[in-house]
């Protein structure tokens, strides 16, 4: 088992004050920093790319930052990040022609590999993509926006993950990202997740430290 890991998505922070944002996040306990890219074609939201990135490490922040692909194509993009400072990149095989490909492009820049899974998205993508990734990201939400609610379904297909990974041998993270709330990760640790994204349940809160404590409480309960 993994050790719990709390990944703030600073898609809900305040992007005016967006250094100190993710200071306080790290400094109340989080430990990592979900940073959501998206396109305005693989979905309809349009967010932050490299540049940003690059900033938050101009600024000092030191933490793995997990950058989360929503684009199409993903090939030009993944060394531009790789540059800018990103630890951890995912991407949705739906956007990417040679997932194998991409995959070993993001490892041959030196970052961990992962996979998104959308919430209608099977399984099957794992057969061939489990021997390579470092972590699965398992979407709880239609990806595009912060603060929908979890997907009750999702909890069945994360044991399912969970099995896979665990068949598998290999290290694999099994990260769950949308909806995920003080009052739900308790359930959604059991069912073998132990990567937490949260944005509004954490951004949403006026404090950060309580809120995270619960959440790692919760989860490793
Ligand atoms: C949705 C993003 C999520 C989002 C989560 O496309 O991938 O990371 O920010 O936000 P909450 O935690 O508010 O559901
Ligand atoms: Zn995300």
């Amino acid at each position: 088992r993994q050790t719990t890991v709390i990944a703030p998505s600073i898609l809900s922070a305040d992007f005016a004050r967006l250094g100190e944002e993710v200071d306080n996040v790290l400094a109340a306990g989080a430990d990592w920093v979900h940073f959501d890219v998206m396109d305005n074609h693989y979905v309809p939201n349009l967010t932050i790319g490299p540049l940003v990135c690059e900033a938050l490490r101009k600024h000092g922040v030191t933490a793995p930052i997990d950058v989360h692909l929503m684009v199409e194509p993903v090939d030009a993009i993944i060394p531009m990040f790789a540059n800018a400072g990103a630890t951890h990149i995912s991407f949705h095989p739906e956007a990417s022609r040679h997932v194998h490909r991409s995959i070993q492009l993001i490892k041959s820049l030196g970052c961990q590999a992962g996979v998104v899974l959308n919430p209608a998205t099977s399984l099957d993508v794992l057969d061939y993509t489990l021997g390579d990734i470092d972590y699965v990201l398992l979407m709880s939400v239609n990806p595009g926006f912060g603060g929908q609610a979890f997907i009750p379904s999702t909890l069945d297909k994360l044991r399912r993950v969970r099995e896979r990974i665990d068949a598998s041998g290999r290290a694999i993270r099994l990260e769950i990202d949308g909806g995920v709330k003080p009052d739900n990760i308790g359930e959604i640790a059991a069912a073998g997740a132990d990567t937490f994204v949260a944005g509004s349940a954490i951004f949403g809160q006026p404090d950060y430290r309580d809120v995270i404590s619960r959440m790692k409480a919760a989860a490793d309960a």
